[in-house]
């Protein structure tokens, strides 16, 4: 039994630990929040007095880091001492696909919650909740619970220690994480210990409605989150895989999405047709269940899923080539803006953005790619692309593709052949087109890939538009639909 709740730690700064703790911190005053991370740069951006050199960008989130950091909230490296402290932790560390080894490619690596769970069974003291916040393959709770019971269990240790794990899966979506937290659709806890759950209940009971807090058992929790990620990545495979169709037949996708999404019994939410998922949950949760459907031999189920996979990344393709082919088959030495790097707007991550592999793409056909975003840094484009080529010099021949970075809109489309809109950021949807008509190279092509462009804006300028699930826009479909 865990007395009155003093003391939270959560290991990990990152997405979710950083905007979960910091809501709790906001609703809880009377709690003392300890955030703990390995990495000293991503701490000090936590502790920065400039709040806009948080290392994550989320609306609403500077305003609560200000109210409530150096409070009841603050952010550390000293791991040991915080879960010395804590009466319950949270794990909410990374668990990306495994690179190497068994299951490579599909299966979760479970590295850093293996190390987490180490870390507390050495330093916790008492009796300790274990939360897992991290998405977990089904089954996780027990090796935690293995590694915890190994110190609770030592005979040759002082003090006595006693744990028990819980599951409480995140489902915040990035750029609405604030939101999200505030206003939960549900918060799912996992676990066999009443009392434990009681106790994590109590906290979230400071701010959501206990009709949406549900209890389940440890297994139904942690395959419960990977489930939802999997249904909601299949939505948007499966819009996508009908924009290929919109394009052939004249058929709209936005018109199709409001007529199918109108019927309450498939809804509106999630029918948006783009350049397919990214971010860095869904590919790595559905390949995980691909994983976990072929350990049990359910290969047919283990396919099904796996193609969901699949079609988000033959839409990637697709768009490349569709760019290559309308501008006459050759794109070397051309000049292409990049508009939006992150996997979606609203936030400044970056992970599995569909612009890594079209960019990719790109420059492999020789395109010299100038990438505008309002909130990724070029340190970050460097990580995923590899070197800027103009900054480095190693640029060989006009032909060898190259990207720059571009800090304003406005020199942007100076003598551009084309621009691709890549993430529905807000300032992409009112784009100056008399300018772009102005500066670009003619015939000068708009792809939007995100269908957010006002068409019969754009086309009263001189400017070619292709909008994903609409195809090419000439005037006889702008007369009859746009
Ligand atoms: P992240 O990479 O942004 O953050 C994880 C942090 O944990 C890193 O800063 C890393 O340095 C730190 N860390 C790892 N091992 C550590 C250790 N032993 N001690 C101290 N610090 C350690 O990851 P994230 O996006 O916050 O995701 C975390 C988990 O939550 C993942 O399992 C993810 O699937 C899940 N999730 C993510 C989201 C999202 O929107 N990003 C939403 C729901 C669930
Ligand atoms: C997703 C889920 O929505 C969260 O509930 C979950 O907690 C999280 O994964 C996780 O486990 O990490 P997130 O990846 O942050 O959240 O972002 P989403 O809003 O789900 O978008 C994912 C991708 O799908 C983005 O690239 C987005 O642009 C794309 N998308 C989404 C579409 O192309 N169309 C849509 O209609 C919706």
């Amino acid at each position: 039994m865990i007395g009155e709740v003093k003391n939270i730690c959560c290991i990990g700064a990152g997405y979710v630990g950083g905007p979960t703790m910091a809501v709790m911190a906001y609703k809880c005053p009377d709690i003392k929040f300890n955030v703990v991370d390995s990495n000293p740069i991503r701490i000090e951006k936590w502790n920065d007095e400039d709040l806009s050199n948080l290392p994550i960008y989320e609306p609403g989130l500077k305003k609560i880091i200000k109210k409530c950091r150096n409070k009841n909230l603050y952010f550390s490296l000293d791991v040991e001492k915080h879960i010395k402290e804590a009466n319950i932790i949270f794990i909410s560390v990374n668990t990306p696909i495994k690179t190497t080894g068994i299951g490579a490619g599909k299966a979760s690596d479970l590295k850093w919650v293996e190390v987490s769970a180490r870390q507390i069974s050495k330093y916790a003291k008492g009796t300790t909740i274990v939360v897992e916040k991290s998405t977990l393959p089904v089954k996780t709770a027990e090796t935690i619970k293995q590694i915890l019971d190994t110190e609770s269990n030592n005979l040759y240790s002082h003090n006595s220690k006693k744990f028990t794990v819980l599951s409480n899966p995140e489902f915040l979506s990035e750029g609405n994480a604030i939101n999200d937290l505030l206003s939960p659709d549900r918060v799912l806890i996992g676990g066999d210990d009443k009392s434990s759950i009681n106790t994590l209940a109590s906290i979230y009971k400071k701010w959501v409605s206990k009709e949406k807090i549900i209890t389940t058992n440890l297994w139904s929790s942690e395959l419960s989150k990977l489930i939802s990620n999997a249904f909601l990545a299949q939505r948007v495979s499966s819009i996508n895989s009908i924009t290929a169709l919109c394009e052939e037949t004249g058929a709209h996708i936005q018109d199709v999405s409001l007529a199918v999404g109108l019927d309450k019994r498939i809804g509106e939410k999630f029918l948006e047709a783009g350049p397919g998922f990214g971010g860095s949950c869904f590919k790595k949760d559905i390949l995980n269940l691909v994983y976990i459907c072929d350990y049990y031999g359910l290969h047919e189920v283990s396919k099904y899923w796996n193609s969901v996979v699949e079609i988000n990344e033959w839409q990637q393709k697709r768009i490349s080539q569709i760019i290559l082919k309308k501008l006459f088959g050759t794109i070397a030495g051309k000049k292409i803006v990049i508009l939006g790097f992150s996997f979606k707007a609203n936030t400044n991550d970056t992970r599995n953005s569909p612009s890594i592999n079209i960019c990719k793409k790109l420059i492999e056909e020789g395109a010299n790619l100038i990438i505008y975003d309002p909130k990724v840094t070029i340190k970050q484009i460097q990580d995923e692309l590899g070197c800027n080529l103009n900054i480095n010099n190693k640029k060989n021949s006009d032909f060898e593709g190259n990207w720059s970075f571009c800090k304003s809109l406005n020199d942007a489309f100076l003598k551009a052949d084309a621009v691709v809109i890549m993430t529905e950021w807000s300032e992409f949807k009112d784009l100056d087109f008399e300018i772009m008509s102005r500066d670009m190279r003619k015939p000068a092509w708009i792809f939007d890939a995100r269908g957010i462009i006002n068409i019969s804006k754009a086309k009263l300028y001189d400017l070619n538009l292709w909008s994903v699930g609409n195809g090419m826009i000439n005037n006889d479909n702008l007369k009859n639909k746009f």
